[in-house]
């Protein structure tokens, strides 16, 4: 792939149909996955990473069906370093209009010892061996040193170096089980781009699992060091405690656009559209509290905060719901609510009280929320209809 022409541009690579599929309860069948790739197309993703067609034939055929019908996006087929898998990989992308081949080994000494039961000496001529074989079917050829953030640096460095040498593209570093910090991450960015030759020709790209919570920030912190390439699931699904959510890592960006000064090509406000769609095509709900797509993201209820919203959004919002898909804030009443925002809603509910009959509404209203968790429309209509029969 030709890397953008603007430095300052950060490439999305979504792996929800390769690695976020691998999260148990997440396994999508052909036409869903042909749908979700429509999807992260009309969200302006710039890879899409379709599958592992080695995996099964299912898998084969969706990531073909994919590179078939899925125009703009470059389409990534994943492979491990073996001639079954290339060739399988190779099958299933070449009809793609921007075919990419994917590449992965693992590097650290307990993959190495546990795993694979190979040397050094061996990833190394592997590695050689697998991105030649690759190339001679695909250009675009990404390599990732499996679990490289538990990797040896100089020869994490070696690795790196043969894969770029024999005419890979894109060098991806993962953050395989999520055991990496940001500033520990920033440090491996940084060896590398000191210690890898040819590594300023290649697209740098970051792969981070959540094990720790950290998925997003190490992202964001390679970034910062100049990877420009940054892979992510929809709602953060994945192996384990998923990967680095493509929701969060791009609002981040465009919210501290101050900060990072990055732009991505994500057309934002099919964020929550987006989520919405593999949530339901999955059945795996994302938990209410969860950033930019969870029921509560933009949703207030302590009387302070509401109070500040109805005087001014900013007070306590740092985005607008609109500009992720959703469509307005929400205030919501509960025992911690104040009474402004409880007569804002009376009036969106067409109620015009005076200021006598909505001190008895509100008192009314602070002793039905103790005992209710939730209040909906139906409480407060019942609460002034109440009132307005009986005084
Ligand atoms: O987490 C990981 O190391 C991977 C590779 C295949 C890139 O998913
Ligand atoms: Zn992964």
């Amino acid at each position: 792939m030709v890397p953008p022409t603007d430095p300052n541009r950060v490439l999305i690579f979504d792996t929800t149909l390769r690695d976020g599929e691998q999260s148990p309860g997440c396994s999508m069948n052909l036409s869903e996955k042909l749908e979700m790739a429509h999807a992260l197309q009309e969200l302006g993703v710039d890879v899409i990473e379709a599958g592992f067609p080695i995996a099964s034939p299912g898998d084969f055929e969706s990531v073909q069906a994919i590179a078939r019908e899925v125009r703009g996006p470059i389409i990534a087929g994943l492979a491990r370093c073996n001639k079954a898998d290339i060739e399988k990989a190779a099958a299933a992308i070449k009809d793609a209009e921007k075919p990419r081949i994917h590449l992965f080994l693992a590097t650290s000494a307990i993959h190495r010892e546990f795993k694979l039961r190979m040397s050094r000496e061996e990833i190394v001529k592997r590695t050689i061996e697998s991105v030649k074989m690759a190339r001679e079917y695909c250009e675009d050829i990404e390599f990732s040193p499996e679990d490289a953030s538990r990797t040896e640096l100089e020869f994490l460095a070696e690795v790196c170096e043969r894969a770029l040498e024999c005419g890979a593209t894109t060098l991806n570093i993962p953050d395989t089980v999520g055991y990496s910090v940001p500033s520990h991450y920033a440090d491996i960015m940084r060896y590398l781009k000191k210690n890898v030759r040819g590594i300023e020709k290649a697209i740098l790209s970051v792969h981070c699992h959540n094990d720790l919570g950290l998925a997003v920030a190490n992202s964001l912190a390679a970034l910062m060091e100049g990877a420009r390439q940054v892979e992510c699931t929809i709602n953060g699904i994945g192996e384990r405690a998923g990967n680095c959510a493509l929701e969060e890592v791009v609002m981040a960006l465009q919210t501290r656009k101050d900060f990072f000064n990055l732009q991505t090509g994500i057309n934002t406000r099919l964020l929550f559209p987006t989520s919405r769609k593999l949530t339901t095509t999955t059945g795996m709900m994302v938990q209410r509290n969860k950033a930019i797509v969870g029921q509560n993201a933009f949703a207030h209820e302590a009387g302070i905060h509401q109070d500040g919203m109805l005087k001014e959004r900013s007070t306590y919002e740092i985005m607008r719901p609109e500009d992720v898909g959703i469509s307005k804030t929400e205030l919501v009443l509960g025992k911690h609510s104040g009474r402004h925002a409880l007569k804002d809603r009376i009036q969106e509910l067409g109620y015009h009280l005076d200021d006598t009959q909505l001190q008895k509404v509100f008192d009314a209203f602070k002793i039905l929320a103790d005992r209710k968790k939730t209040i909906y429309d139906a409480d407060i209509e019942a609460l002034c209809e109440n009132l307005l029969h009986t005084g």
